[in-house]
């Protein structure tokens, strides 16, 4: 299905400048960037300065982000008075019931899609928090499935940037910034506090939300590892300006501290013409992640693996890893190949974008999602362990396999729904049943 927004931006759209946190500046008019200062006294054309800061404005040069926004109205004409509404399965931290069990290992199968038509808004699930979207720590996973383009709707959280992963169906986010369209082995990324409407190009549309509370995504540092590999940052890509004039009853949504309000205006929000800055969304493709790994012995830790980083104030200590596990080479020598057994302070929520995983061959496929939370033992399953004890080790290449984490330092806590609604796999912990013991200390090693 396509549902698209008639009269929509489409002026200068679908272009995106490369780059990772550049400083872009961008015109859908020529002549509408002012230039050499952000606020004359007077705007080309008529228009409103505006700043859009996402860092405090005393943030170190290296993380300061703000965009300047040139737009016909400003900003506090797309909202009016805020009246409460009900979004009743999109929920925020802390959201912590005794009666349900977040202690475990979880595994689900991919959510179907429901009966009636859902958007954004109203298709959003929440599967896990994690710390408190008060303190703007930690964060929320969820799960979209969406239908339904948003008309003459928009939306917009002040509670966290949010990192999307489709798995099915492309959309397409028409925000304040430009236009991005989003396809599954891509991912976007929107800003906190950027406004936007998110429509249906090919649906329906199933993927993997991560909403950060903390400081935005960023590259990981490399290391030894050099200039080079993992996420390039010529690889993101961030949409030129785009802006609709229109004026239509429209309603704005804002999400703030977990609450939802609504509010009614007489006309597009997405007003923007010309704009500068380094605070504006972006997507990637994830085929372009090239992979470092063991070419010799052993096992990295998944972090090797990590396409962007959302800090926390302890050094090397996330508020979230998104990391990646795509087709690549295994040629370890005397090695177990797949991940090896542990715990971790860390809380791994994972999803299968395609194909099949390789520590779990079985049960969780394309848009299944599991979780092991902070300090719950995990790896893999009887079958994985089997396979790559026993197997040749020559060079074997991990094909048609896209799986991520979503890794964070707080434990998670299901939603009501993901315990009781979505289609939890009660058995998982039992794919580890079949681990047996192999010990035999009447044996020689020497
Ligand atoms: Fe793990």
């Amino acid at each position: 299905m396509r549902r698209v927004q008639e009269g929509a931006m489409t002026a200068n759209a679908l272009q995106y400048m490369p780059g990772f946190g550049n400083d872009f500046e961008s015109e859908a008019l020529p002549g509408a960037l002012p230039q050499g200062q952000n606020s004359p006294q007077r705007c080309p054309y008529g228009l409103y300065a505006e700043q859009l800061s996402g860092t405090a404005f005393t943030a170190p040069r290296g993380r300061n982000e703000r965009s300047w926004c040139y737009r016909i109205r400003p900003s506090v004409r797309h909202v009016g008075r805020f009246q409460p509404i009900d979004v009743s399965h999109w929920k925020s931290a802390p959201n912590i019931f005794p009666e349900v069990t977040s202690l475990g290992q979880y595994r689900w199968n991919p959510v179907p899609h429901g009966e009636g038509d859902t958007d954004w808004i109203t298709g959003m699930r929440t599967v896990t928090t994690a710390g408190d979207v008060n303190t703007q720590t930690g964060m929320a996973s969820h799960i979209y499935l969406v239908t339904q383009s948003m008309v003459d709707s928009y939306f917009y959280s002040a509670d966290g940037e949010l990192l999307v992963v489709p798995q099915q169906g492309t959309l397409r986010f028409c925000t304040e910034l430009g236009v991005l369209d989003v396809a599954p082995g891509e991912i976007a990324v929107l800003p906190r506090g950027l406004v936007y409407r998110v429509e249906v190009i090919e649906g329906p549309c199933r993927g993997f939300v991560c909403e950060n509370y903390g400081q935005q995504f960023d590259l990981p540092d490399r290391g030894p590892i050099g200039a080079n590999c993992m996420a390039n940052p010529r690889d993101f890509k961030t949409p030129v300006a785009a802006f609709e004039d229109r004026d239509a009853p429209s309603t704005v949504t804002l999400k703030w501290c977990g609450q939802f309000h609504r509010s009614e205006i007489g006309h597009s929000p997405l007003d923007v013409v010309a704009w500068h800055g380094n605070y504006a969304p972006y997507k990637y493709d994830l085929s372009t992640y090239s992979p470092v790994g063991a070419i010799l012995f052993d096992h990295p830790d998944p972090s090797i693996f990590t396409v962007l980083t959302a800090r926390s104030e302890v050094e090397g200590t996330a508020n979230i890893d998104f990391v990646l596990f795509r087709e690549r080479w295994l040629v370890a020598e005397n090695s177990f190949r797949p991940p090896w057994y542990h715990k971790n302070v860390m809380s791994e929520l994972m999803g299968n974008i395609y194909g099949e995983y390789d520590a779990k061959p079985d049960g969780f496929g394309p848009g299944a999602m599991s979780l092991h939370n902070c300090m719950l033992p995990h790896g893999p399953d009887q079958a994985a362990f089997e396979k790559a004890s026993t197997g040749e080790l020559v060079p074997h290449k991990l094909d048609n396999t896209m799986s991520f984490m979503f890794e964070t330092r707080f434990p998670q806590h299901l939603t009501q729904w993901a315990a009781n609604e979505a289609p939890i796999q009660p058995d998982y912990a039992d794919v580890w049943s079949g681990l047996e013991k192999k010990f035999d200390g009447t044996i020689d090693p020497g």
